[in-house]
């Protein structure tokens, strides 16, 4: 194998998107750890079924949205202050720990990022952290309008970089992307940095709220994509009312 590239993911492996929950519980006091799963698990989900509707809108409107989404959900009144102040956040991410001195142990490399991250927060992004005194390039997919793990995404790196994806290694701790990479054709080193011992570990330990709770959360709250339904009942038994109604006011 000639790894020519050096590719990286952005949130979730160099960045640590858990870093928001300290601003997030901040603004709101006991809900900074939901908020922050809500709000990533949503800003990736807007991601794919966005590509899949074919209804683009970048990374710094999907996380907008998220948010927006996530706070309503969990019935958080809030004013634009507050919200500005958590999205800051993204533009000011920590980095992990070793993600810098990997780097710089790497310089001589052609190094990059590829992410969903839009083209304007992922380079004040890399810039607030000081990588983008050691990268070669920060590949957005905003150039394809459609979010990895879609192969169109992964693509850019040889537009951008020209090396071809058998010489590149890509780099990313979420598993749908190291996935995603692969299915495309590159070379993929997943970060496991949650061992399957610490995840059962942690199974036990801790139950913050309910799992029925989080489904709800996730899944029966309307969402933030735009359009939205003609109707809303609320069972099934009122549609022949809301048939016969609209049946009424046909001409
Ligand atoms: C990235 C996120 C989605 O592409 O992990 O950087």
């Amino acid at each position: 194998m000639t790894i020519k590239a050096i590719v990286f993911d952005a949130y979730g492996t160099l960045y640590d998107i858990q870093s928001v929950a300290a601003i997030t519980e901040d603004a709101f006091p006991g809900y900074g750890e939901i908020i922050t799963q809500i709000w990533r698990i949503k800003q990736l989900e807007y991601t794919w079924l966005r590509s899949l509707m074919r209804r683009y809108r970048d990374f710094e409107a999907i996380t907008r949205d998220s948010l927006a989404y996530t706070l309503r959900v969990l019935g958080l009144q809030h004013d634009i202050g507050v919200f500005e102040r958590i999205m800051e956040k993204y533009l000011h991410l920590d980095l992990y720990p070793d993600a810098a001195a990997t780097l710089a142990a790497m310089r001589h490399r052609k190094l990059a990022i590829l992410s969903n991250g839009s083209t304007g927060m992922l380079g004040a992004l890399v810039r607030n952290s000081g990588l983008d005194q050691v990268l070669d390039a920060t590949i957005s997919i905003d150039a394809a309008k459609i979010f990895k793990p879609a192969p169109e995404a992964y693509a850019l790196i040889e537009t951008v970089l020209g090396v071809p994806p058998g010489e590149v290694l890509f780099v990313s701790s979420n598993p749908w992307d190291a996935c995603g990479a692969k299915a495309f054709g590159l070379n993929v080193a997943w970060i496991e940095r949650l061992s399957p011992e610490a995840m059962a570990l942690a199974c036990v330990e801790s139950d913050l709220i309910a799992p029925l709770t989080m489904f709800w959360a996730l899944r029966t709250q309307m969402d933030a994509l735009g359009p939205e339904p003609d109707f809303r009942i609320r069972a099934l038994s009122d549609l022949p009312g809301l048939v016969t109604s609209q049946a009424r006011r046909q001409p």
